[in-house]
């Protein structure tokens, strides 16, 4: 039975450990050959700049090769196929299946139709699980450590998937959460009941500004405006954080700010310049993150 990353919950806490060490080996040197002569399909239903790319990247490196889409409009699900024989058909042709899909459940559906592995690329508002370790990888380069750290997510904690993931898989380092959203986008009670269980302290903020000063991670995310059914509801909560080089000044020193991105209007551009933004260095990450979940899951590392 081959191993799939549907939910971060698939991997260990020393499964996680390890495909950060393979990424930071592959980091060094990113040029590697030994998938040579597998396929492995990237089938995206749903819009992706810096997932897709990166994976398509990573499969390059690795010496292997891609098949897929970069949306649906041009499969034969226009003609009505289910998403279930797409599956099963591209499962013919390839050793491994990268999926996106708008609907939360997807990916796992997939693996349960599939022999191949199966890797999440984002399923709805649910679970990302290679943002979650590429953002891991992120914080271990910059901390120097995942442990006890603080660290404050913010804004649309409600539909953001890679914040249910991150607060999973960063559960197992002592944490300190912060979680800043409007009301109309808190944090899904299942993981603070989760958390609340476990034993992991977190606070619920309101304004950025609350625990700006004393984070060591300040995890910024998009208004998921996708998921909204009522655009005045998103109209209405859009803008409640934009972020800008003028509130940095008494932040700590090893403070970073992450984002998943796309980012719409909630790090001005002004941030980019200062010692805190790593955003972009953490989407080249990606890259490097992905080649190691790749290898691990093909049974090569
Ligand atoms: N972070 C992320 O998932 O970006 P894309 O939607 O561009 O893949």
């Amino acid at each position: 039975m081959s191993k799939s990353l549907i939910s971060i919950k698939d991997f260990s806490k020393e499964e996680i450990l390890h495909v950060l060490d393979i990424a930071k080996e592959f980091e060094q040197n990113r040029e590697q050959n030994f998938l040579s002569g597998k396929v492995i399909a990237c089938l995206f239903f749903e819009p992706s700049t810096r997932t897709r790319l990166s994976f398509e990247a990573a499969i390059n490196r690795l010496g292997a090769r891609v098949i897929g889409f970069p949306d649906n409009r041009n499969t034969s699900q226009t003609k009505g196929e289910t998403f279930e024989d797409t599956i099963r058909i591209v499962s013919g042709y390839a050793d491994m299946i990268v999926m996106r899909h708008p609907t939360e459940g997807t990916a796992e559906l997939a693996s349960k139709i599939s022999p191949l592995p199966i890797i999440n690329a984002g399923d709805g508002s649910n679970q990302h699980p290679t943002q979650t370790l590429l953002d891991m990888y992120s914080i271990l380069k910059t901390q120097g450590s995942l442990d006890h750290l603080k660290i404050n997510m913010v804004g649309d904690l409600k539909y953001g998937r890679t914040v249910h993931s991150l607060t999973e898989a960063m559960s197992d380092f002592h944490p300190n959460f912060v979680f800043t959203s409007p009301d109309e986008l808190k944090m899904p009670q299942k993981y603070l009941d989760e958390l609340t269980a476990r034993g992991i302290s977190y606070q619920e903020a309101k304004a950025i500004e609350e625990h700006l000063d004393d984070s060591d991670i300040l995890y910024m995310t998009r208004v998921q405006q996708e998921r909204f059914t009522d655009m005045a509801e998103y109209e209405k909560v859009k803008d409640t954080y934009v972020l800008s080089a003028d509130m940095l000044g008494n932040v700590k020193k090893n403070m970073k700010i992450l984002h998943p991105l796309p980012r719409v209007n909630e790090i001005s551009t002004d941030v980019d310049k200062t010692p805190y933004a790593y955003y972009f260095q953490q989407a080249q990450n990606g890259m490097y993150v992905r080649m190691a979940v790749i290898s691990y899951l093909m049974g090569m590392r």
